[in-house]
């Protein structure tokens, strides 16, 4: 006999994501071009997939204000966030403060705007959207890379911190 559906309530709702809160994550921040403008989105659904080919994979709300902006771009910038960033993802979670203006940019690489100090920066194609649930994974074949030694920015229950750099 199967399992019945696991529904939750907005008690066990909570419980649910204090569970997924104990794996704990990089944090980056998904930026695309509009316009004159860049548009950044603090994430830490970001995962590598494959490397024949490179492609990776984060994951938009539905309920997000910022999909008009992500679903239909062509291509996309993963820029990993450094230690000393946290501000940048605070910026990039908040409602009104995500749009960056081109002195802000870094690379702007075939219409691809990447953001300054990141541990690394992937410059992608959209590759295929999957709507799966209350989420879009969007899958992107990555075009070029860089990225620097650093202490990274870690999320884990619902906190930031910092995963030193390992000693060599
Ligand atoms: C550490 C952290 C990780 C997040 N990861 C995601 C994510 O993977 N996907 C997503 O859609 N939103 C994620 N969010 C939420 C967005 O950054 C943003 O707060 C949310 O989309 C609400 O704003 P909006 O409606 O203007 O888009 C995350 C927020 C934080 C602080």
């Amino acid at each position: 006999m199967s399992e019945p559906d696991l529904i939750l309530d907005a008690e066990t709702r909570q419980s649910y994501r204090a569970a997924l809160g104990g794996f704990a994550t990089g944090v980056a921040i998904i930026t695309v071009l509009d316009g004159d403008h860049a548009v950044g989105l603090t994430v830490n659904s970001f995962t590598s997939v494959s490397l024949e080919p490179p492609l990776v994979l984060w994951c938009l709300g539905e309920q997000s204000d910022r999909g008009v902006y992500f679903r239909p771009a062509p291509n996309f910038v993963v820029n990993i966030l450094s230690a000393e960033q946290q501000a940048l993802a605070d910026r990039c979670a908040k409602r009104g403060q995500y749009r960056f203006e081109r002195d802000e940019l870094d690379h702007v690489r075939a219409g691809r705007p990447a953001l300054p100090g990141c541990l690394a920066r992937l410059w992608c194609d959209t590759y295929d959207q999957v709507i799966l649930g209350d989420h879009v994974a969007i899958i992107g074949r990555v075009r070029a890379f860089d990225s620097r030694p650093g202490d990274g920015l870690t999320y884990f229950q619902g906190r930031y911190g910092a995963a030193p750099r390992p000693a060599v």
